[in-house]
């Protein structure tokens, strides 16, 4: 169990009242003059993410009153974890179990440091995890976004590769799953010639990693995730500032890894298949070059307008692969564009998809759960912006507007149209701290896609 939830009883615990402004005004009608005079010399008017500590008698902490706006936002408490003393409390609402169980995981999920270079400082306040609430749910769900975050958030010369190819088989160790690797120049004999192009010039060597789970007569789902470990831009070299976040080009892998710890931890019908092309894209001799134009693995040839443009150039050989087995459902997450971030801001993840009733099912499922994601368009009349004179397709537009839809129609090129597909752009990144969300590497649409795969495969 997570370090800030506990199943013990709630015996001893400090009760957490959740309250809305107009929830406020009815409680202090029926409170103790003492407790109402305090709350009002207080000044507190249960504006979200604010609380009051309330004394007893004894003056010992007799309860919280906690400001929320919406019970149904899995951050509505997650702000007391860090902000209250030490010691346990639960949640004293009437709440359905979703709605408890979401408040429960947002609590654990504000609890979250990066410890792998400087230990915590504080120690944090738990929660009893109530009654009714599947603490098992819970747990997986804190672990994966907690993996999410690690891997994020470790520093490019430790998370290379090699390290996102240990996270994978870790796992795989864990769940009896089955891991086969293609490195290097393997990726040649192998027919991955765009994954081995954009990671050919580190000495950490490019490869695909492959993990496969279940029962192959069950539906197959295939996920594949962007694993730039860093990206420079290559000889299209980033700037200072863009280069300064780029330790996080991984982030896409590290949500592939952390679903697919999901659906096997919750032993999920399906025969699940995990692709994630791992590339470090540095700048040396070797380096693939603006111009040059590369094979697929799927037979098409891509000119190579810019080589910041590398992660499209990764997915492609790992989409075609994964379509190759016609699986029932593929889908892919990847720090892709900066265009995607000016459409969305930082914390709503694009998603692109071929098939209406998957985007749908998937846009209900992140509304549920309150896990936002936005469908953008794959807009058909902007695939003249990639075509190349000298090849089949070009990585990089030929102008800037609608930079992750041309992206998103660069992929598509990759996937075949009877293959229901997603693709998420996404940040992966907390750009500052907010209730349950520590500044750094951050999960955005795991939970959506994790709530639909339940919905469609758990239930059937
Ligand atoms: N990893 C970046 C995209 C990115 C940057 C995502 C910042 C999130 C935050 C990607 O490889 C990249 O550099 N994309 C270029 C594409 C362009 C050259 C067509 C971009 O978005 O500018
Ligand atoms: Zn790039
Ligand atoms: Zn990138």
């Amino acid at each position: 169990m997570q370090s800030t939830l506990t199943t013990k009883s709630i015996k001893g615990a400090t009760p957490i009242v959740p309250l809305t402004p107009d929830d406020l005004k009815a409680w202090l009608k029926n409170a103790e003059p003492a407790a109402k005079r305090w709350v009002e010399a207080s000044d507190f008017e249960a504006k979200p993410d604010t609380h009051c500590l309330i004394p007893g008698q004894d003056g010992k902490m007799a309860k919280v009153l906690s400001g929320i706006r919406d019970p149904g936002d899995p951050f509505c408490l997650a702000r007391l974890t860090t902000a209250l003393p030490r010691g346990s409390y639960y949640i004293s609402a009437e709440w359905d179990t979703p709605v408890m169980e979401r408040a429960t995981l947002g609590w654990a999920l504000g609890g979250y440091r990066f410890t792998r270079y400087k230990r915590a400082d504080q120690e944090l306040a738990r929660l009893v995890v109530n009654d009714g609430c599947d603490a098992k749910r819970i747990q997986d769900l804190v672990e994966a976004v907690f993996l999410i975050r690690d891997l994020i958030n470790t520093p490019a010369e430790d998370m290379m590769p090699e390290h996102l190819a240990y996270a994978v088989k870790d796992l795989a160790a864990e769940f009896d799953a089955v891991v086969s690797e293609t490195v290097g120049d393997a990726l040649i004999e192998e027919n991955y010639p765009a994954i081995h192009a954009v990671g050919r010039a580190s000495v950490h060597e490019p490869r695909l990693i492959d993990l496969r789970w279940g029962n192959p007569d069950r539906p197959k789902v295939t996920l594949v995730g962007k694993g730039v470990c860093f990206d420079t831009g290559g000889l299209d070299l980033k700037g200072a500032n863009n280069m300064r976040l780029m330790k996080k080009d991984m982030g896409g892998a590290a949500h592939a890894i952390a679903l697919a710890r999901l659906v096997m931890s919750a032993g999920l019908p399906v025969c699940l298949r995990l692709l994630v092309p791992a590339v470090d894209n540095a700048v040396s001799g070797s380096a693939f070059r603006p111009g040059d134009v590369l094979a697929t693995r799927k037979g098409l040839t891509v000119e190579v307008d810019n080589t910041d443009a590398e992660g499209r150039l990764i997915l492609c050989d790992a989409l075609a692969e994964g379509a190759s087995e016609a699986p029932d459902l593929m889908i892919d997450f990847a720090t892709l564009t900066g265009a995607a971030r000016v459409a969305l801001g930082t914390d709503v993840p694009a998603m692109f998809c071929n098939n209406d009733a998957l985007a749908e099912n998937l846009l209900r499922a992140s509304e549920e759960i309150h896990d936002p994601v936005w469908r953008l368009p794959l807009y058909a009349p902007y695939k003249e912006l990639i075509e190349s004179t000298v090849a089949d397709i070009v990585n990089s537009a030929s102008r800037p507007f609608g930079g992750a839809i041309t992206a998103a129609l660069f992929l598509d090129a990759f996937v075949p149209a009877a293959i229901p597909w997603a693709h998420f752009d996404l940040m992966a990144w907390s750009i500052k701290s907010r209730p349950g969300h520590p500044e750094g590497g951050d999960a955005m649409g795991l939970r959506a896609v994790f709530e639909y795969l339940c919905n469609r495969y758990d239930h059937a």
